[in-house]
C-alpha cells in the first residue's frame, strides 16, 4: 500500500494535502509538517481482541425523547473538593477529560494526588516519568489508595492490553503527547498521533464507561499545542494555570458537558502536594501591621466565585523621557486606558509618572470590576495617602470617568462582609434592588467622589 501523507499545522491542527507556508486557519508561518498516515485496521483498538466490536451492534433507529431511558449520569466523587466542583460534582463515568497547562505547573501532581488519595481502582499511565520517579512523588503526597496502579508506557496497543486485563475504574494518561499508536507512522506528539490516540481513548471511555483523564501540555501562547484538535472531541477541558513562581494555582473548566464552564478551583502548591484552598480571599489579603499607600482591596469574581484581592500600584516620577507602564495580572491596555481617564476626565497628571500595577498572589484577573480598585490604588500611591483598610471596591470605569455597574454585586458584597470589611464602594447603578446587607454600601458615580472618604 502506498503510504498516504498529509500536512498538518502543528499549532492548530488544520490539514492540507500539500505543504503551505502560512496556515490559512491560524495564520502562523512555517507550522506545516508532513505526517505519514498508514491505517491498517479500522477496528477500535481497545476491543480489537475482545468479544467483537460493540459498535457493530449499535442500534440505528432514531428515538423520541420519551423512548430514551433517562438515567442521571453517574458520578464518582474524588475527595478533592475543588476538582469535584470544577468537574461539576465529581467525575462522570465514561467521560473523557483533557487537562491542559504549561509544563511544570502541576498537572501530574494534581492527577496523581487524585489517584493516590481516592479509593477507586486507578491506573496512572505515564510516558514522561519512570515508575520510581512517580513513586517518589506519590510518597511526598502520601499514598492512601491500595488500588492505585502505575505504569510507564507509551504504546497505545500495549496500553489497551493492560486496560483489558486490569479493568480500572479511572484511567489517567500523562501525557497525550508522549503516546503513539502503531497504525500511524508519524512521531509521538504530532497532530495525527494525538488525534488518533485521543480517538481511541474516546471510544474506550464511552464503550467501557470508564472515565479517562488526558494530560496535555500547552504552548506559551496558551493554546493546547496539538491538543487544540482535541477540544471538540473530549467532554471536558480543564486548564491548570498560575505563575510557576507563585504557589497558587487555578483549575478552570473551559468546556464542560456535565457542568458549568465558569467554575474554578484554587490550590496552593506545597512540598507535600497541592492543598485545596476553600477560602482564597483569606490568603490573598496580607495582614499588615502598618498600612501602606498604593494598596486597595478589590471584590473580584473569578469564574463563579467571589474573590477579594489586593490590588497594588506604585506611582513614581519617571526618570527617562517616556514614563513606564507595567502591569502584573492586569491587562496593560486597560491600565493605559485607566490612566488616560484619570488624566483627561479627572485631572490627575500622571503623564510624567511611571506606573506599576500588581495583583497580589500572582493571579491574573480579567474582571472589569477591579478597575475601581486599581484606580484608587494609583491615586493612593500618587498622593502618598493610605486607603482605609476596612474598605473594598467593585466597579468598572468607563471612558468618561463614570463608574459602571458590575455583575454579581450581591456576591461581592457578601464576600466582603464575610471577611470582616466594614464598607464596600460600588457604582450608583448597582444600587437598585440590593437586599439589605450588614456592611455599609457606598454608591458613587465618579472616581473623584471616592476621594472624599477613602483615606484613613
Ligand atoms: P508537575 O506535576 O510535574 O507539573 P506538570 O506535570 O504540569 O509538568 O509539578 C511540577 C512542580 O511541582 C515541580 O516543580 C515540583 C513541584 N511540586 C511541589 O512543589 N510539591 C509536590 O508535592 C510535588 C509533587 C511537586
Ligand atoms: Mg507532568
Amino acid at each position: 500500500m502506498k503510504p498516504k501523507s498529509t500536512f498538518f499545522c502543528q499549532n492548530c491542527g488544520a490539514s492540507a494535502p500539500k505543504w503551505v507556508g502560512k496556515c490559512p486557519a491560524c495564520g502562523l508561518w512555517n507550522t506545516y509538517v508532513e505526517e505519514v498516515i498508514v491505517k491498517e485496521n479500522k477496528t477500535p483498538e481497545w476491543n480489537a481482541v475482545g468479544e467483537g466490536s460493540k459498535l457493530k451492534s449499535q442500534k440505528s433507529k432514531p428515538k423520541t425523547f420519551s423512548e430514551i431511558d433517562s438515567i442521571s449520569e453517574k458520578r464518582l466523587p474524588t475527595l478533592d473538593g475543588e476538582l469535584d466542583r470544577v468537574l461539576g460534582g465529581g467525575i462522570v463515568t465514561g467521560s473523557l477529560v483533557l487537562l491542559g497547562g504549561e509544563p511544570g505547573i502541576g498537572k501530574s501532581t494534581l492527577l496523581l494526588q487524585m489517584a493516590v488519595k481516592s479509593a477507586y481502582k486507578t491506573l496512572y499511565l505515564s510516558g514522561e516519568e519512570s515508575e520510581t520517579q512517580i513513586k517518589m512523588r506519590a510518597e511526598r503526597i502520601g499514598i492512601k489508595n491500595e488500588e492505585c496502579y502505575i505504569l510507564s508506557i507509551t504504546n497505545i496497543q500495549a496500553i489497551f492490553q493492560v486496560l483489558r486485563e486490569l479493568q480500572p475504574n479511572i484511567v489517567i494518561i500523562d501525557s497525550i503527547q508522549t503516546l503513539y499508536t502503531n497504525t500511524i507512522d508519524s512521531a509521538p506528539g504530532s497532530i495525527s498521533q494525538i488525534r488518533e490516540c485521543a480517538a481511541e481513548f474516546l471510544r474506550f471511555a464511552k464503550e467501557s464507561n470508564t472515565p479517562v483523564f488526558l494530560i496535555g501540555h500547552i504552548t506559551k501562547d496558551g493554546v493546547i499545542a496539538g491538543p487544540k484538535v482535541l477540544e471538540h472531541m473530549v467532554d471536558t477541558v480543564l486548564q491548570f494555570e498560575g505563575d510557576r513562581h507563585h504557589t497558587y494555582r487555578i483549575l478552570r473548566a473551559i468546556k464542560n458537558r456535565f457542568g458549568s464552564s465558569s467554575e474554578i478551583g484554587i490550590y496552593e502548591m506545597l512540598q507535600t502536594g497541592l492543598r485545596e484552598v476553600p477560602n482564597p480571599s483569606e490568603i490573598l489579603i496580607t495582614q499588615r501591621q502598618q498600612p501602606l499607600s498604593g494598596i486597595s482591596i478589590s471584590a473580584a469574581m473569578e469564574g463563579m466565585r467571589p474573590l477579594l484581592v489586593e490590588t497594588q500600584a506604585l506611582v513614581s516620577s519617571a526618570v527617562y523621557g517616556t514614563p513606564q507602564r507595567n502591569s502584573n495580572g492586569f491587562d496593560l491596555r486597560r491600565l493605559n486606558m485607566l490612566l488616560a481617564v484619570l488624566e483627561k476626565r479627572c485631572g490627575f497628571f500622571l503623564g510624567t509618572q511611571d506606573v506599576f500595577v500588581n495583583i497580589a498572589g500572582g493571579l491574573k484577573l480579567e474582571d472589569p470590576a477591579i478597575d475601581l480598585g486599581i484606580a484608587v490604588a494609583i491615586l493612593s500611591s500618587f498622593h502618598n495617602q493610605v486607603i482605609n483598610p476596612s474598605l473594598t471596591f467593585a466597579g468598572e470605569i468607563g471612558l468618561s470617568g463614570e463608574i459602571r455597574a458590575v455583575a454579581k454585586i450581591e456576591q461581592r458584597i457578601s464576600e466582603s462582609e464575610k471577611l470582616g470589611f466594614k464598607s464596600i464602594v460600588i457604582s450608583k447603578f448597582n444600587q437598585k434592588g440590593l437586599s439589605k446587607s450588614k456592611i455599609e454600601v457606598i454608591a458613587v458615580s465618579k472616581i473623584e467622589e471616592c476621594l472624599d472618604f477613602i483615606w484613613i
